[in-house]
This record gives structure tokens, C-alpha cells and sequence, in this order.
């Protein structure tokens, strides 16, 4: 007896859907003097587990270019991932790691049809880097966290990547007055583009949000769940930080809509986020299909 038609209809229907289905493209953006050769642990976990899966992982700005203006980097970036996203007609996932993450924001936010499906920041310092680390050491040797700001809060200085998202509590005003990146991103100082920049970064369908405390780099580590100093260098959670209770570029839409994971994950010193098999196989695969 043959089956009846609406079986073999369903049973092809079926097969279309299955040879259809293909995981989404996913685009790789590095961090502070990293080149994409440090990645490609990364991009042999994302194929082994899916196979098939276009994995571009994007080579600008490499090492020492990477110090350069994050709006200069922005700008670069985007002329390389849009034809990727033109190519995805289901749309992209993007993991960023570190410095990566502020780029990626900056993307979205300012990229109109961008198709992002889910951004996966690997800790990176989303409202802010406050901190003495070796990076800074070796770039400003004269100087230290407290008194950085001489540096950072000046035309010359936000010139440079790290100042662009330097945040010192302790001058708030002047971060407010010269961040030409962060504060500009964080709708924070009066910006013409601010509404069209929230719709564009709401495009975006999910945030992941992977950091920890024994990162060592990242300071506070909580910045890379979107928390922050206060004047008195204590932290305030995400959902407590101004930018969020007054949804200054679209994180509380965003989290109202249930758009953001967050990950708390000890153990894991910065370098490590992008090659530590555990990190990839509890909090990263499950996001890229
Ligand atoms: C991956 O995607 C890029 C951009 O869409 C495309 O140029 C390239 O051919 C793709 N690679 C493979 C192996 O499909
Ligand atoms: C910030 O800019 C405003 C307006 O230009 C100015 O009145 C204020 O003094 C500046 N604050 C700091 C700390 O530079
Ligand atoms: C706002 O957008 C316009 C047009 O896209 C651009 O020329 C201008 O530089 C943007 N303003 C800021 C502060 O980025
Ligand atoms: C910071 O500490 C001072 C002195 O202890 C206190 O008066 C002030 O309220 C604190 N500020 C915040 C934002 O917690
Ligand atoms: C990898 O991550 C796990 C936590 O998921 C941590 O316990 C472990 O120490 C990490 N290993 C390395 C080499 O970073």
C-alpha cells in the first residue's frame, strides 16, 4: 500500500529542511596585540563540533596595530565582515575576546542592517578598563591607574585604544567629557546618533556574556558583565549601573527581552578564554547554530 501523500509530502519537506540546515557563518574579531594565529584553537573547536561551519577570523589590526583608535578599528572591521554578512542570508554569530568585545559593540551599534544572531563576548571590558596590568606598564611606563588619566582623558590619548575605553572612577566627569568611544557608545554624553545606534545594537538577538574573577586582566573582571567602579572602587552589578536603569543604548531592552547570558566562571586566567575546551563546550558551541 502506498503511504498516503500528505506523508511523502512530509517526508520531504523533511529532507529539504535537513539539507538545508547549515550553522550559521561565525566571525572571530581578536583582542589587544593578538594576531589571528592566537585564535585558530578556537576555530578547530567550532569545526569539530560543527562541522561545515564558515569560521572567518577577521585579520586586522593585528599586535602593535591593535593600539589604534577603536573608532579607526570599527571602521575596518566593518568593511571586512559585511560582505560575510551579505553572504548570510539566516545571519552571523560573532565571538569577540577582550578589546574585541568594545569593537564588536561599536559594529553593531552603528552597523544599520547588521544581522548579528549572537555576539559572544569573551571577557571583555564593557564599561570600562580601571587598572594596573603589564599592557599599561610597558605602553605608559611613567604612569599608573591613578594618575593614567593625564594621559587618557586628552585629544592625543583617546587616539590610542586603551584610553578609548579607559574609566576612571575617581573622574568621572572628564571620562565624560573626553571619552570619544566609550562614552560615546554608552549614549553616556550626548550623542545625534543615539537612537539610531540603539536600534541598530537591538538588532541583535542574543548576548553572551562569559568572565570571571581570577582573570587578572580585565579590572574590575565584573566590567565584562557589564558592571563598574563606583567613585569608591566598589563594584555595581550591571542592573544597578546607570546605563542600564536608564537603557541609555539598549541593555535593558535587551535583558527584558531575556537577550542576555551571563557566565561566571573562576579559574580561567584572560589568555586562556578563546583555547580553554571547558569554556567552549559549557558556554560558547551551544550558542553557534
Ligand atoms: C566563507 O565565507 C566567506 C564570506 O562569505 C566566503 O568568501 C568563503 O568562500 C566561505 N568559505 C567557505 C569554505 O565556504
Ligand atoms: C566638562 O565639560 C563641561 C562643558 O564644556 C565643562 O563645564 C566642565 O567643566 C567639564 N568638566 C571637566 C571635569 O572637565
Ligand atoms: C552620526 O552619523 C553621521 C551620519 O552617519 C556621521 O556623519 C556622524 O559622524 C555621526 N556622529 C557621531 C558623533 O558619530
Ligand atoms: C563613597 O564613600 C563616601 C565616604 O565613605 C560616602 O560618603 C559616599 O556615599 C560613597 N559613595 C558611593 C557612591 O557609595
Ligand atoms: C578551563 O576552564 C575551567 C573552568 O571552566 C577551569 O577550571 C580550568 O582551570 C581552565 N583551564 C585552563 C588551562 O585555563
Amino acid at each position: 500500500m502506498l503511504p498516503p501523500p500528505w506523508a511523502v509530502l512530509a517526508a520531504s519537506v523533511a529532507a529539504v529542511l535537513r539539507l538545508a540546515h547549515t550553522y550559521r557563518p561565525v566571525i572571530v574579531v581578536h583582542g589587544l596585540f593578538d594576531s589571528p594565529g592566537d585564535l585558530v584553537t578556537l576555530q578547530t573547536y567550532i569545526t569539530q563540533s560543527h562541522p561545515g561551519t564558515n569560521v572567518t577570523i577577521i585579520d586586522l589590526f593585528d599586535r602593535t596595530k591593535s593600539l589604534m583608535s577603536l573608532w579607526s578599528q570599527v571602521e575596518g572591521f566593518k568593511q571586512a565582515i559585511y560582505p560575510i554578512m551579505e553572504n548570510a542570508a539566516n545571519g552571523v554569530h560573532m565571538i569577540c575576546y577582550s578589546q574585541g568585545g568594545l569593537i564588536c559593540r561599536g559594529i553593531l551599534s552603528t552597523m544599520p542592517a547588521h544581522n548579528v544572531h549572537t555576539l559572544v563576548s569573551l571577557s571583555s571590558p564593557m564599561l570600562g578598563q580601571y587598572g594596573d596590568t603589564d599592557y599599561l606598564k610597558w605602553l605608559f611606563p611613567k604612569y599608573v591607574k591613578s594618575n593614567l588619566y593625564h594621559v587618557c582623558y586628552t585629544q592625543i590619548g583617546q587616539r590610542v585604544s586603551i584610553c578609548n575605553y579607559w574609566n576612571d572612577p575617581h573622574h568621572h566627569d572628564l571620562y565624560l567629557n573626553t571619552s570619544n568611544y566609550l562614552a560615546l557608545l554608552n549614549n553616556e554624553r550626548m550623542n545625534p546618533n543615539a537612537s539610531e545606534w540603539k536600534k541598530n545594537f537591538l538588532r541583535l538577538q542574543h548576548l553572551v556574556l562569559i568572565g570571571g574573577p581570577d582573570d587578572g586582566v580585565i579590572t574590575p573582571w565584573q566590567s565584562s558583565h557589564f558592571g563598574f567602579y563606583n567613585e569608591n572602587e566598589t563594584v555595581v552589578e550591571m542592573r544597578r549601573q546607570l546605563v542600564y536603569l536608564k537603557d541609555l543604548f539598549g541593555l535593558k531592552t535587551l535583558d527584558a527581552r531575556g537577550a542576555i547570558t551571563i557566565f561566571k566562571i573562576p579559574d580561567v586566567h584572560h589568555t586562556d578564554w578563546h583555547s580553554n575546551r571547558t569554556i567552549f563546550d559549557q558556554c560558547i558551541v551551544k550558542w553557534l547554530t
